[in-house]
C-alpha cells in the first residue's frame, strides 16, 4: 500500500506521517530530507547552487539513504546528517535545488524505488501527482499561514533555534510561493486527492480523519 501525504510547510505532514505508518506498519518516507541532505551537500562542496550540471552531476552521485530506528534518520554518503538538514541556512537554500528538473528525476527515482519494494507512506509536495499518481490513497493537508507559522516556530524552538513567528511566517510564505511555482514537481492538490484542512485539529484527529478513509 502506498499513502501520499502532500501539503505545505507547517500543514502537519510529517507528524501525521510519522503516525499513520506507524499505526498500519508501513515504512515513513520524509522526500523533503532528501531535497534537504542534498541542498547540505551542496552548500558543503561550495557548488555555486545557479550551475544545474553541477547539481545533476552532484545528485547522480550521492547516495541518501533513511533510517527508522526510534525516530527517522537521515544518512548522506553514510554520515547522519538528520540534525544539519534542518538548519534555516539549508531551509532557505534548498529551493534552489528543488526546482532542478534533473535533481528531480533523481529523488524521484530514489523514492519510487523504496517506496515500492513494501508498503509506503510518503510525505512531500509531489507525491500525489509525480512520485505515485496511482497511490492507493492521496491526502493534501493544508492550514492556515498563521497556524503553520505557529507550528515551524515550535519545531525550531524544540531544535534550539531562534526565531519569531513573523519571521517564520514571511519565510514559510516565501517557500510556499517558490514550491507553488517552479515548473516541475510544485506543490499541488492531486485531483483524486482529499484535502483536509488541519487548522483547528489536533494531531489526533487529523490521524483518525485520515484513518477513517484508509480502513473503510
Ligand atoms: O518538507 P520539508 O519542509 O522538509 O521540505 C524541504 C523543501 O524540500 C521544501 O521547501 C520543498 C522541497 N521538497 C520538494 O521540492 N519536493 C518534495 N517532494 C519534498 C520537499
Amino acid at each position: 500500500m502506498v499513502i501520499a501525504i502532500d501539503g505545505p510547510a507547517g500543514s502537519g505532514k510529517s507528524t501525521v506521517s510519522k503516525l499513520i505508518a506507524k499505526r498500519l506498519g508501513l515504512l515513513y518516507i520524509d522526500t523533503g530530507a532528501m531535497y534537504r541532505a542534498l541542498t547540505l551537500k551542496a552548500m558543503r562542496k561550495s557548488i555555486d547552487l545557479h550551475d544545474e550540471k553541477s547539481l545533476v552531476e552532484l545528485a547522480k552521485t550521492t547516495k541518501i539513504e533513511l533510517e527508522e530506528k526510534s525516530k527517522l534518520h537521515v544518512f548522506l554518503d553514510g554520515e547522519d546528517v538528520s540534525i544539519p538538514i534542518r538548519t534555516p541556512e539549508v531551509t532557505a537554500e534548498v529551493k534552489y535545488i528543488a526546482r532542478v528538473p534533473g535533481v528531480r528525476h533523481e529523488m524521484v527515482a530514489l523514492q519510487r524505488s523504496i517506496g515500492s519494494k513494501q508498503g509506503a507512506v510518503l510525505e512531500g509536495r509531489d507525491i500525489g501527482t509525480v512520485v505515485f499518481p496511482n497511490a492507493d490513497y492521496k491526502f493534501y493537508l493544508d492550514a492556515s499561514p498563521e497556524e503553520r507559522a505557529k507550528r515551524r516556530l515550535e519545531d525550531l524552538v524544540e531544535l534550539g533555534q531562534k526565531a519569531n513567528v513573523e519571521e517564520v511566517k514571511k519565510d514559510i510564505t516565501a517557500r510556499d510561493e517558490s514550491d507553488m511555482k517552479r515548473s516541475v514537481g510544485a506543490l499541488k492538490k492531486a485531483k483524486d486527492a482529499i484535502t483536509i484542512d488541519t487548522t483547528v485539529l489536533s494531531i489526533d484527529e487529523v490521524v483518525d480523519k485520515l484513518l477513517a478513509r484508509i480502513c473503510r
